[in-house]
């Protein structure tokens, strides 16, 4: 019987249409609990983003699946060690979109600094504002980076261009490997001292969740911009709010929120925070590269080959 492929996301056209050649492609919408559960019962491999949560609930509903792809970076909406003990391999994309999220962080750290959203927006509505949006300058400022690993490394080379000085959070990397990045490796608290953006790069674990809470958002150098485009819930939301109604951070660049999708958060009530829906990967050519990677590595899981660190 040909193997089923079940796509619980959108997945760029190129990797269908590899997977289509040898396989029965089926979709479901990965967010309707009932029809995922009842799709994965017949499924060989599941592919997914980050909108579908593989517990163990539909590793159990799957008792034929042998491979759960992550068409993407992190790996927190599959329980992988539930797959483990099930014996179903779990594969991602590890480096296909780290581009485009970096690109991201950025966009949104200048549009923080420069107000471009609200000043688009005003200016669309009839309104022709500049002395209300008047931004700051990068240059010069300290950038601290907190995970410095694939896209905090991308993200800290883009930023040495805008004459910035870099410092970043990590602790498992090496002093060593930071500075030939041109990096200063720093305590979470010098850098919240330090600061005047802070951009996160971290996965979530639940160790990363929170991690820039009330306690440190007390810490920042006052009129600090903070990015998040790595994931929810890192930074504590409701403190995010809190420092941004007392002006102790200056502004907020967010694609990513504890709960997603969603169009409500007291966060989106601000002129300085710019939002975006989770849009770090969103790129003709990182959707190709993850489509594409994780379409060779079902083949490879199903085929019963060794499935290479993509
Ligand atoms: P990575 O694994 O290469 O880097 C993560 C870094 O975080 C590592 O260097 C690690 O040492 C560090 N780290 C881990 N725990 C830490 C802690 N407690 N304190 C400080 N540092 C810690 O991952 P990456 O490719 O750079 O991706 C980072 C995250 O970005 C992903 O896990 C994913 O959640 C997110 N992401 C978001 C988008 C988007 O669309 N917005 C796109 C891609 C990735
Ligand atoms: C990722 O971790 O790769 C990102 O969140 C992108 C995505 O899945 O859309």
């Amino acid at each position: 019987m040909t193997p089923v492929v079940l796509i619980a996301e959108e997945l760029a056209p190129a990797a269908l249409d590899v997977l289509a050649h040898d396989y029965d492609v089926r979709h479901v919408d990965g967010t309707d609990r009932a029809a995922l559960l009842a799709g994965v019962a017949e499924a060989d491999a599941l592919i997914v983003r980050s909108a579908t949560r593989v517990d163990a609930e539909v590793l159990t509903a799957g008792s034929g699946l042998r491979v759960v792809a992550r068409a993407g970076v992190g790996l927190d909406n599959v329980d992988v060690p539930a797959a483990t003990a099930r014996g179903v391999l779990v594969v991602n994309a590890p480096t296909s979109n780290i581009v485009s999220a970096a690109e991201q962080a950025i966009a949104l750290l200048l549009a923080v600094a420069r107000h471009t959203a609200t000043a688009s927006a005003a200016l669309k509505a009839g309104r022709w504002q500049r002395s209300r949006h008047v931004g700051v300058e990068v240059q010069g400022k300290t950038v601290g980076v907190v995970g410095l690993g694939r896209i905090g490394v991308l993200f800290a080379q883009r930023m040495a261009s805008f004459g910035t000085r870099l410092i970043a959070y990590d602790p498992y990397i090496q002093p060593a490997r930071a500075a030939q990045l041109g990096v200063r490796l720093v305590g979470l608290e010098e850098l919240l001292r330090e600061s005047d953006f802070i951009s996160i790069h971290l996965p979530r674990t639940p160790e990363t969740v929170g991690l820039l809470g009330e306690k440190e958002l007390a810490l920042v150098k006052p009129g600090v911009r903070i990015v998040n485009a790595a994931r929810g819930g890192l930074i504590d939301e409701a403190a995010l709010a809190a420092a941004l109604t007392e002006g102790r951070v200056a502004g907020a660049g967010l694609d990513v929120f504890v709960t997603e999708p969603t169009t409500e958060s007291p966060l989106f009530a601000f002129d300085n925070v710019v939002a975006t829906p989770h849009l770090g990967a969103s790129t003709a050519e990182a959707q190709d590269k993850a489509g594409l990677s994780v379409a060779r590595s079902v083949k490879l899981a199903l085929d019963g080959e060794f499935v290479p660190d993509a």
